[in-house]
């Protein structure tokens, strides 16, 4: 498993790499070398072979060497030739008889060859034998005035000497490449190893970061791409800070908020214990308020449940086709009680019929929060509208009231779980600050969106706009 991961890792990746760009030209430039010295190495020795047997066979023809084989001076030129070359010189006349054999072993045999009768016709014939590791001359003897062809002069040397040669270089360069293999493997190793380290230094500090739950932040600027990264890693761990924070501030209020009314129920079940004697009407009057407390800490709990259920269930709506005229006049019909109590005008004001793919439940919810606001947050006398209109493709929602109104620095945070902009007036009237919350989380979910407007002591405006048909 960890060999296959590091087969896997840009560490490996880049140490290959270095060693093939390193090792490779090396292996090409030895070959190729090696190659071309071998072939000049024999052309050359071809050249000079020539050369020197023209000059004697020039000699040969002069004393009429074929004819007449006594020649000392030839004779010596021909066993220096051959000695010098490491080689064999035969003489043959235009019989194909062999007249002379600087290894005596041929003379006076008969020698017809391919090479030998194409000489005759006057070609200069020179082959390299590879395998063998000899070079063979078919040289014609030409008389300088008739041109004729008189006989042939064969020589064939071996190559030994600079295959030797070969070989002791092509030893050599197999030294120096593996010494060099040697040093490219280790710096190779060495920069992958190095060039790498700021992602390992990477790994470290988050693990770290991980760890704590500190201040710490990502700084790897070795290279741009660390450096991207790092930033990028250091925004999201800003983000889930603030996400933590808010959770754990959320915790903490709804802990709060749940606590209130347990401590006024206590405190009044504690004084009807205390004393002795209690009247009756004020047994009464407590345990009507302790009921009044229960039905609001039942209330808070209902909220928060329907706040979780939407975080959970996301995309999970009940979707119909409702119609909102009717869905508004069942909200205004259920708050008007509480609108009277304290003489506030409900006034609703339709523009049209409007069909609407929407979760009712949940919309009823929001619609009847902002109403519900609307009347809690005014004035005696004062007045709600409300009016529902429609586009080809949104209806719209309007809450407006003349109430007390919300400041203006308060205004981007009403929607936040628990927020109240006056904590002692919201208490009296028994808000716990859920309710716009609720609302925003219910219309975002129907892909709409909501607006407040308002100044204080005059009134607010909210408004609400929902798609008609359900995107999902
Ligand atoms: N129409 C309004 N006029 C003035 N202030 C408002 C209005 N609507 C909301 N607010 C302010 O915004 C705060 C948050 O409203 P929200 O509906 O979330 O909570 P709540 O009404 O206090 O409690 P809940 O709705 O959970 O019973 C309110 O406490 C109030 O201070
Ligand atoms: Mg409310």
């Amino acid at each position: 498993m960890k060999k296959m991961k590091f087969l896997h890792s840009l560490k490996f990746r880049l140490f290959l790499i270095l060693v093939v760009v390193g090792i490779l030209p090396n292996i090409i430039l030895r070959a190729g070398i090696l190659k071309t010295y071998e072939s000049r190495a024999v052309s050359n020795r071809s050249i000079d072979i020539l050369s020197q047997a023209k000059m004697i066979g020039n000699q040969i023809i002069t004393y009429n060497y074929i004819q007449d084989t006594s020649s000392e001076v030839i004779n010596t030129q021909l066993e220096l030739l051959s000695n010098i070359y490491d080689g064999r010189v035969l003489i043959i006349n235009s019989g194909f008889q062999v007249v002379k054999d600087t290894y005596g072993l041929d003379t006076g045999k008969t020698i017809i060859s391919e090479e030998v009768v194409k000489s005759f016709r006057g070609e200069e014939i020179s082959k390299y034998d590879a395998e063998y590791r000899y070079i063979e001359m078919t040289i014609p003897l030409k008389d300088s005035n008739t041109k004729e062809v008189q006989g042939i002069m064969l020589v064939s040397v071996s190559t030994d000497s600079i295959l030797s040669n070969y070989d002791y270089l092509k030893n050599n360069a197999l030294v120096i490449e593996i010494a060099n293999a040697i040093v490219i493997l280790a710096a190779a190793l060495f920069c992958a190893n190095h060039l790498l380290k700021p992602f390992g230094r990477m790994t470290h500090s988050l693990e770290e970061i991980q760890t704590g739950y500190g201040e710490e932040q990502l700084m790897i600027s070795d290279y741009a791409e660390t450096e991207a990264i790092s930033d990028a890693f250091n925004q999201m761990l800003g983000r889930m800070r603030v996400i933590d924070e808010s959770r754990q501030e959320f915790v903490s209020n709804v802990s709060h908020e749940l606590k209130t009314p347990l401590t006024s129920m206590k405190v009044l079940a504690d004084s009807l214990l205390d004393q002795e004697d209690v009247p009756a009407e004020l047994y009464k009057e407590f345990m009507g308020d302790i009921a009044e407390e229960i039905e609001r800490e039942n209330k808070i709990i209902n909220d928060l449940l329907s706040l979780v259920k939407m975080d959970k269930s996301a995309g999970n709506l009940n979707i119909s086709v409702v119609n909102v005229n009717e869905l508004l006049e069942t909200i205004m019909k259920r708050l008007r009680p509480i609108a009277e109590k304290q003489n506030i005008e409900l006034v609703l004001e339709s523009f049209r019929p409007v069909s609407a793919e929407i979760d009712e439940v949940k919309i009823s919810l929001a619609l009847t929060n902002l109403v519900e606001n609307a009347i809690k947050y005014n004035k005696p006398e004062g007045w709600v509208h409300v009016s529902l209109n429609a586009d080809h493709k949104y209806f719209f929602i309007r809450v407006e009231d003349s109430g007390i109104g919300i400041p203006e620095e308060a205004l981007e945070h009403i929607y936040e779980r628990f927020y109240r902009v006056d904590k002692s007036h919201s208490r009296e009237i028994g808000g716990t600050g859920l309710g716009l919350a609720i609302t925003r989380n219910a219309v975002l979910m129907h892909r709409g969106a909501i607006k407040a407007h308002s100044k204080e002591g005059e009134g607010t405006i909210f408004t609400v706009r929902i798609p008609l048909t359900y995107i999902a």
